[in-house]
């Protein structure tokens, strides 16, 4: 048998002359749709004969997928490509090329700035036109200079780009719904991945299918809106994400579903009654508020308040009573009062929050929010999340120490740090170790939990578990 590895062309049924071995290092930051997109980019230039390496060193390409949502992720960008300046000179010395790649959300916002602060970049190439990726570096290797694609085309990328078929872990992101049409006052997210958009159920469907028979056990299903899903169905219907994840639970082989990022004003009674009906649907919620003062929530144009939240909140308990709950949270938005902050810091503690991730709002060009008045001096935004964080901290830590004694489920994902450990995910996607053979993993395996940690469990097995089914003791 021949090894089929990353840089085997595709075979097209004839004879297929093996390109040569070409090194390609993908740099990804941002969220997990990034992730999602940098791997099916690393498989789209597989055919051009560009195998994956991990350091940037010795790359023939290095493609830089960037996140735009804060300042500080924007500027690792400018600062990467500084560093690659000097590599790719040092290469062209030895008679190397080095093509030098930007996509992402910086790319799709900042195409001009890129090309005229760092004129070594070979290409920038925006979120809906990665499925043109081969023919700009094609274009490239001929030297055509810098190349710039950063429409949003007609076409959806999703019919254009290849299907996930590398060997996959235990865990596989599947994007369903990409872009967003609400335009919160901080977000840059509207501008750079453009209108919602999402899949047809028959092509999630047959990825969930290809991903669990290259190993996946849990899938988790991604789009900036996700919970906004409304694909075509095979029926002709429109289905929504809570049909889209009972029919994803048929799929053979396939352990546990979960899905991200949701938009409170899209969480509708049929995807809080899938948390009550689907086994498969694992017990973890992402939620974000941004803040707890309406007054703030309406200058976000978030589309909810404080007590819709609570009462998604109760809904949800309600229906899957050990559901863990996730959020982000924004602090220091323009107009942001100390009483606000108050008013989120309660919200905060009336709900408990099994994690949570926050920031200090950063001022986006381009974006509503940063001509709003009354911009928080950026000292009380600090001081604003260091008390949120504590608060957020105490929460998770009671969340991991309720988890102790436990029996659950838990997906071994790979080995741990020492001998004879292996890592797995709980039910509420906390990091588990516990004691086992490697041999295990991709399994579902049944745990009682024996103690906490500030960002993980510990565990110990019980037996193996063919159900796929979390059970919370
Ligand atoms: N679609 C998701 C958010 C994607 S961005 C949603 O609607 O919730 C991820 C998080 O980054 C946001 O939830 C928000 O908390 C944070 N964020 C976005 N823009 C920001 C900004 N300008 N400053 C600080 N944090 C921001
Ligand atoms: Fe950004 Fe708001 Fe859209 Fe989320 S819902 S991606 S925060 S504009
Ligand atoms: Fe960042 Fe773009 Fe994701 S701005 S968070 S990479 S959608």
């Amino acid at each position: 048998m021949t090894a089929t590895g990353p840089i085997e062309p595709v075979d097209a049924g004839t004879a297929v002359v093996r390109p040569p071995l070409r090194r390609l290092h993908v740099k990804t930051w941002g969220c997990q749709m990034n992730v999602y997109d940098s791997e099916r980019m690393t498989e789209l230039l597989a055919p051009l004969g560009y195998a994956p390496i991990d350091a940037p060193e010795n790359a023939d390409m290095v493609l830089l997928n960037t996140c735009h949502i804060r300042e500080r992720a924007t500027e690792k960008v400018f600062s990467d490509l500084g560093r690659l300046r000097d590599m790719k000179t040092a290469r062209a010395a030895e008679g190397l090329p080095t093509i030098i790649a930007v996509a992402g959300c910086v790319a799709q916002a900042e195409g001009a700035e890129i090309a005229a602060r760092a004129p070594w970049v070979d290409m920038v190439v925006g979120p809906q036109s990665y499925h043109r990726l081969p023919e700009m570096v094609a274009r490239a290797h001929r030297a055509a200079g810098l190349q710039i694609n950063t429409d949003f085309p007609a076409e959806t990328k999703f019919d254009l780009m290849p299907q996930a078929r590398g060997a996959q872990g235990a865990v596989a992101f599947l994007t369903v719904q990409e872009g967003c049409d609400k335009f919160c006052s901080f977000c840059v997210v509207p501008y750079t991945r453009g209108a919602e958009v999402s899949r047809p159920v028959s092509a999630v469907v047959a990825e969930a299918e290809r991903l669990v028979a290259v190993g996946a056990r849990e899938i988790a299903l991604l789009g900036q809106n996700v919970n906004a899903y409304h694909g075509q169905g095979p029926d002709g219907a429109v289905w929504g994400l809570a049909r889209l994840l009972a029919r994803l639970a048929e799929v053979p082989g396939l352990a546990r579903l979960r899905y991200m990022t949701s938009h409170p004003r899209d969480m509708d009674d049929a995807l809080i009654a899938a948390h009550r009906d689907l086994p498969a649907l694992m017990p973890f919620l992402h939620l974000p508020v941004q803040s707890g003062s309406d007054r703030v929530l309406r200058a976000m144009n978030r589309g909810h308040t404080a007590d819709d939240f609570r009462r998604i909140v109760d809904k949800v308990k309600a229906a899957r009573p050990d559901i863990a709950l996730s959020s982000d949270f924004i602090v220091g938005h323009p107009g942001e009062s100390e009483a606000d902050f108050r008013a989120t810091m309660k919200l905060v503690d009336e709900t408990g929050f099994a994690i949570a991730y926050s920031f200090t709002y950063s001022e986006r060009p381009g974006t509503p929010a940063a001509a709003q008045p009354g911009q928080v001096p950026p000292a009380e935004r600090a001081a604003r999340l260091q008390e949120l964080q504590a608060l957020l901290r105490r929460q998770q830590d009671a969340f991991n120490a309720s988890c102790v004694g436990r029996v659950c489920d838990v997906l071994v994902t790979g080995t741990a740090r020492y001998p004879g450990q292996i890592a797995a995910r709980s039910p509420w996607l906390q990091p588990v170790h516990l004691s086992g053979p490697a041999s295990l993993i991709g399994q579902m395996v049944r745990v009682r939990v024996m103690g906490a940690e500030p960002n993980s469990l510990a565990a110990e097995i019980m037996g193996n578990s063919q159900t796929g089914e979390q059970q919370a003791a």
